[in-house]
Order: C-alpha cells, then sequence, then structure tokens
C-alpha cells in the first residue's frame, strides 16, 4: 500500500484538485484507491458523493483501521486541511510514501511555500530518504510572468517539479460532477491528459522504487 498525502498550508492552492484527480487516475488504472478528507471542509467527500457509479470506483476512508485492512487499497490518497503544521504534519509526512505539494502562481504562495518546503526538507524521514516529495504547479498561464516567477523560484526549491497544471474551468466541472480529468473524453481532457502525464510517470516511477 502506497500513501500519498497532498499538502500545501495555504488554502486554494489547489489539494483537493491534486487529490481528486490523482485518485481518479489511480482507479482508472484498476488500482484499489481510498481517499481520506483530512479537511473539515468535506471538499474530497462531496466530490466522493458525487461521483457516478458507472466512473472507476474510489472508496472513502473507513472509520476503522480493520475497516481499512479489508479493503486492501494499492493507494491511500490523503487530503489535507489547510494550516497543517506542526506535531500533526510531521506525523502525516512521515506515514507517508509520496507527497505532492501543489503551488499557485502567486507571490504570497511562493513566499509561504518555500518556507513549508524548506520545514518539510529538514524533517528526519526526509533527511533519510523515507518520501519521494515532489511540486506541482498548479493554475499555471503559460503567458503570464507569475508563471515564469514560480518556474524560477521552483529552480532552487529541493524538491522536483513534476508537473504544470493549467488554470482551465475542467477543474471546476470535475470538482463539480464527481470526476477526474482522465475520467473525461479525450476530446475534452486530451490537454489536460497530456500535463499530468510527468506526474503520473513519476508516481509509478515511486510505486516500483517501493516495490
Ligand atoms: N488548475 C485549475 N484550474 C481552474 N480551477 C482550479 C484549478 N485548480 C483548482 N481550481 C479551483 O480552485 C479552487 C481551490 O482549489 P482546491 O483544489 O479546492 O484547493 P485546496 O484544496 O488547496 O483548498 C477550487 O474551486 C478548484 O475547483
Ligand atoms: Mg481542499
Amino acid at each position: 500500500m502506497q500513501t500519498i498525502l497532498v499538502a500545501n498550508p495555504k488554502g486554494g492552492s489547489g489539494k483537493t484538485t491534486v487529490a481528486t484527480n490523482v485518485a481518479g487516475f489511480l482507479a482508472g488504472k484498476r488500482q484499489r484507491v481510498v481517499l481520506a478528507d483530512e479537511d473539515p471542509q468535506q471538499s474530497s467527500t462531496q466530490w466522493l458523493a458525487r461521483r457516478p457509479a458507472l466512473f472507476p470506483a474510489v472508496k472513502p476512508m473507513p472509520p476503522e483501521r480493520r475497516e481499512l485492512r479489508e479493503l486492501d487499497p494499492h493507494y491511500v490518497v490523503i487530503d489535507s486541511p489547510a494550516g497543517l503544521h506542526g506535531e500533526r504534519l510531521r506525523d502525516e509526512v512521515r506515514r507517508a510514501d509520496v507527497m505532492l505539494v501543489p503551488i499557485t502562481p502567486s507571490v504570497f504562495d511562493m513566499a509561504a511555500t518555500a518556507r513549508f518546503l524548506a520545514q518539510i526538507a529538514e524533517y528526519k524521514a526526509v533527511k533519510e530518504g523515507g518520501l519521494a516529495i515532489a511540486v506541482v504547479a498548479n493554475r499555471v498561464d503559460a503567458r503570464t510572468h507569475s508563471a515564469a516567477e514560480l518556474d524560477a523560484f521552483l529552480q532552487g526549491a529541493p524538491f522536483p517539479l513534476v508537473a504544470h497544471l493549467r488554470d482551465t474551468q475542467v477543474y471546476v466541472h470535475c470538482a463539480r460532477d464527481g470526476a477526474s480529468v482522465f475520467d473525461l473524453p479525450r476530446s475534452r481532457a486530451e490537454a489536460d491528459w497530456e500535463q499530468w502525464r510527468p506526474l503520473t510517470r513519476w508516481l509509478a516511477k515511486q510505486a516500483r522504487a517501493a516495490g
């Protein structure tokens, strides 16, 4: 079982968008996927509730440890709340195999994310190579100045930047419909599949490395 933690202390950076789309992608690859919604706002729980029964199944995190064992998932995807910090963050990081940090191109986000990444890099679990961490640039408009600034900023980050996701209503519609871009027809989502490819490849590589 691989635990994928999606975290960034900043609200609105794309945690739920990344977590639900990662879950949808893995489910589409016939993996058993559990989505753990740790945010009191319960956005991914609502997404799960709206997910059409005909789409590849994503299960909610059951309340009991024993039930999780029975589900025997290949992946647990954790959608974490804004403001996650301190001991709770350290615990989540320690329990994860993989961590994805979505970040949007705004100077405020970048400053907060820089502090967050520097803090994570100091964790024992991270220093000892216990988990793989990657940054996902979200809501990027390649034409804007801030996209270039984000790229420059991430050049110096301690973790790789594995994908650029564009700013598109496709994600808003997916959130509304309990879908991931991988559940959509090629005609609507091909550009987005393309953008996700380096990220899904990176995830597959981490899974292989874990055996
Ligand atoms: N790439 C994107 N393009 C367009 N809208 C997006 C994108 N990513 C996120 N959003 C929208 O921005 C809002 C915040 O994203 P969300 O994933 O909920 O962030 P978080 O979980 O970090 O608070 C949501 O309404 C979501 O649908
Ligand atoms: Mg959220």
